[in-house]
């Protein structure tokens, strides 16, 4: 079943071929990253990156693995306009705090601008961070680990818990915050969804309709309101809520050991079809959790 064609292997081959050959050649608007001031630093060995204009490129050589990005290059704080849509920050601990297509509302809320894309002020990384997080920005140590997930989660591989949950936030005018949870993983309707079901809900159809709408906070709110948020008083009260960069670096912590584990294609293939057989420590490591959709009903009738 996993056997290639001739054909398809030669022209993998080929297309490699032409990728390494062409990863040296550089036009007059790009430029290689390691020679640009305006590099972020990527932690692992990336096979093309190039600086074009605004933008970082980085190539993980498709189709092998990994895929093609474009991220804001380190003088830049965003490209949601012209780019792959990131309003990004470097806290001073390291690492990269992200949103991917963050709403108007939330660049209004943050003080920035929802009509072009900025400059990066180093000095503010700290205190932009600080309320991205807030927002239910996701710390990550490097782009590589995101990147390395992020792509087959869309790609539609199951990771459930294993992969930082999308967290929407809205602080309405009158106090409090309205806080959504939902699973990152591409909606299926194939048979994995019957025995491998997701720990969190997905996002309603029309959620991201209409928070694109939204105007103000208060329309936020009322819209996750309406469509499946959780009302907190406070945001103290809200767990899995960062309040600091700190705070989100701790609420990564558990997900590096689940993000390695999905690196290992045998766990990948079994962590949600048997729940308790075989791997004590996988066991050991899963949180606690809803039991599975039909593995739990084989498990009721032993
Ligand atoms: C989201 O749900 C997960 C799983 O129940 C939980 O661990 C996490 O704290 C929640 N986060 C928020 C912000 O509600």
């Amino acid at each position: 079943m996993n056997r290639a064609k001739p054909t398809t292997c030669i022209f993998l081959l080929f297309a490699l071929l032409a990728g390494i050959s062409s990863a040296y050649e550089y036009g007059d608007d790009l430029r290689p990253c390691e020679e640009d001031k305006c590099f972020v630093a990527i932690h692992s060995d990336v096979p093309r990156c190039w600086i074009q204009g605004d933008n970082q490129n980085i190539d993980y050589m498709r189709p092998l693995d990994g895929g093609f990005h474009v991220i804001p290059n380190a003088c830049r704080r965003s490209n949601i306009f012209g780019g792959d849509g990131y309003l990004v920050a470097y806290p001073s601990t390291g690492g990269v705090v992200l949103l991917r297509n963050p709403l108007a509302v939330d660049l209004q809320y943050l003080g920035l601008p929802n009509t072009h894309d900025t400059a990066r002020s180093p000095d503010e990384d700290d205190d932009l961070a600080t309320r991205m997080v807030q927002l239910g920005a996701q710390w990550w140590p490097n782009w590589d680990i995101y990147f390395r997930h992020s792509s087959r989660v869309h790609g539609g591989i199951f990771y459930d818990y294993h992969f930082p949950f999308e967290v929407d936030v809205a602080f309405p005018t009158t106090g409090g915050a309205w806080v959504a949870n939902f699973t990152r993983d591409v909606l299926r309707h194939g048979y994995e969804d019957q025995v491998c079901q997701s720990w969190l809900p997905h996002a309603p159809d029309l959620w991201h309709v209409k928070m694109r709408y939204a105007l103000t906070m208060d329309d936020k709110s009322e819209t996750m309101k309406e469509l499946g948020g959780t009302f907190y008083n406070s945001v103290d009260e809200v767990p899995g809520l960062a309040k600091t960069v700190q705070e989100a670096v701790s609420l990564f912590e558990p997900f590096k050991e689940r993000l390695n584990s999905m690196e290992d294609d045998g766990y990948r293939g079994r962590f949600c079809a048997d729940d308790e057989d075989d791997d004590e420590d996988a066991a050991n490591e899963r949180p606690e959790k809803p039991r599975w959709g039909i593995a739990s009903l084989f498990n009721g009738w032993r």
